[in-house]
């Protein structure tokens, strides 16, 4: 009687997936959140195809309003003025119908998107060792914060600073050298069977 969701999941075939997921979404978005090299973006654009989801890039975005690369508005603009268009940015694109949105690495750290981000979407966190995430950093050189003499000190202090934050987030993976679509599996069977997920957000049960 009991056959319970993650009996469903083993059972549902990849289309079935999608869909229930994606009706369990209901209005909400799907926002990766993570430090640089996690995967948010390719991880993130793969599952938008399988749940059959618009993608949209926040720091892409950012340099398509911005008319120039994150790495020409931090040393022309500073990092407060891209902090404050990565903050609007993201607003608009959350206000803007469901969708999969891959964040930049600072952006769940600043409380405003941080609530935004809890009112509209459900937000998973892509965590990932230093040693992942430097070899994936080290193959590009678009990352201003990295621009250091001691790049993996500045990403140790950042996943000091940051990892008690990005725990806030609904869902927690892993994120391994694996293939991306195992990556992309691994999320939508784990969101079929989260709770939460399932659960309608307040405003609609009220
Ligand atoms: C940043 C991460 C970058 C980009 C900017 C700042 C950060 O995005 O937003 O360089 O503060 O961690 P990715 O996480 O997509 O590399």
């Amino acid at each position: 009687m009991h056959s319970g969701k993650s009996e469903g999941a083993s059972q549902a075939n990849p289309a079935e997936l999608a869909r229930s997921v994606r009706q369990a979404l209901g209005a909400r978005s799907i926002v990766m959140i993570g430090l640089m090299g996690a995967g948010k973006t390719s991880i993130g654009k793969r599952l938008a195809a399988r749940l059959d989801m618009p993608f949209s890039d926040a720091d892409q975005e950012i340099e398509k309003a911005a008319g120039k690369t994150i790495n020409e508005i931090f040393s022309e603009n500073g990092e407060a003025y891209f902090r404050d268009g990565e903050r609007r940015v993201i607003a608009r694109l959350l206000r803007d119908g469901p969708k999969v949105l891959a964040t930049g690495g600072g952006a769940f750290m600043n409380t405003e998107t941080r609530a935004r981000i809890a009112a509209s979407s459900f937000s998973i966190w892509l965590r990932a060792d230093i040693d992942t995430l430097m070899a994936r950093v080290s193959r590009r050189d678009n990352r201003p914060l990295l621009k250091a003499d001691n790049p993996r000190a500045v990403m140790e202090k950042l996943i000091a600073d940051r990892y008690p934050i990005y725990a806030l987030a609904d869902l927690t993976i892993d994120s391994r050298d694996v293939p991306h679509d195992v990556m992309v599996e691994e999320i939508v069977r784990t969101l079929h069977v989260n709770e939460k997920l399932i659960l309608p957000p307040i405003s609609e049960a009220l």
